[in-house]
């Protein structure tokens, strides 16, 4: 245990934009950015198109997030879902049958274009960008991946690979 860092929290009522924001600053790592200079905006709350901050500016989110939340922020039916999920089982390892799990893969494959049958869930986009590229090699026999001038595949290994050209002739020095 860190002694330097008291573990307390303040209560709900007395947490504000500056709090949130000197804890972001103090603690949290964000990817792809100059730590000291990132000043990242708070956000409280959303619901719909709209998010707001402790001091209840409201926002309209044009991005989305990451392009992720296309139905809106705090949809209720994506909350009850999640609440019920959470209610009966929160995780599952990969190893095990769930029906979650296998429901989600026969409604993906149902909208799938023909010849698809099996779907492969991943942690995240990288993940997903990596093992893409294992299978495409694995069944080409070949090596070279092409990917988009100035594209972003994510932060892993062989996702990083694929923009390793911008990055090592036209991105700032950090
Ligand atoms: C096009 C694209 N591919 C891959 C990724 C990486 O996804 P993740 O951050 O979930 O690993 C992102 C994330 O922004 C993305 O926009």
């Amino acid at each position: 245990m860190n002694a330097n860092v008291a573990a307390s929290h303040p209560p709900a009522s007395e947490v504000d934009n500056a709090y949130v924001h000197s804890l972001d600053c103090q603690y949290v790592f964000h990817s792809w950015a100059l730590q000291g200079s990132l000043d990242s905006m708070v956000i409280a709350g959303a619901e719909g198109c709209r998010v707001w901050d402790y001091v209840g500016r409201s926002y309209l989110d044009f991005s989305s997030q990451l392009v992720n939340t296309n139905i809106g922020h705090q949809h209720p039916k994506v909350v009850s879902a999640i609440q019920a999920q959470a209610a009966s089982l929160c995780t599952i390892s990969p190893a095990h049958a769930n029906l979650a799990r296998g429901e989600a893969a026969k409604r993906i494959i149902a909208k799938a274009p023909a010849g698809f049958s099996k779907v492969f869930f991943t942690n995240a986009g990288a993940d997903a960008n990596e093992n893409a590229i294992r299978m495409a090699r694995l069944y080409t026999g070949r090596s070279k991946i092409l990917s988009a001038y100035r594209s972003y595949h994510g932060n892993t290994g062989s996702a990083i690979a694929r923009v390793r050209r911008f990055l090592e002739l036209e991105a700032p020095a950090v």
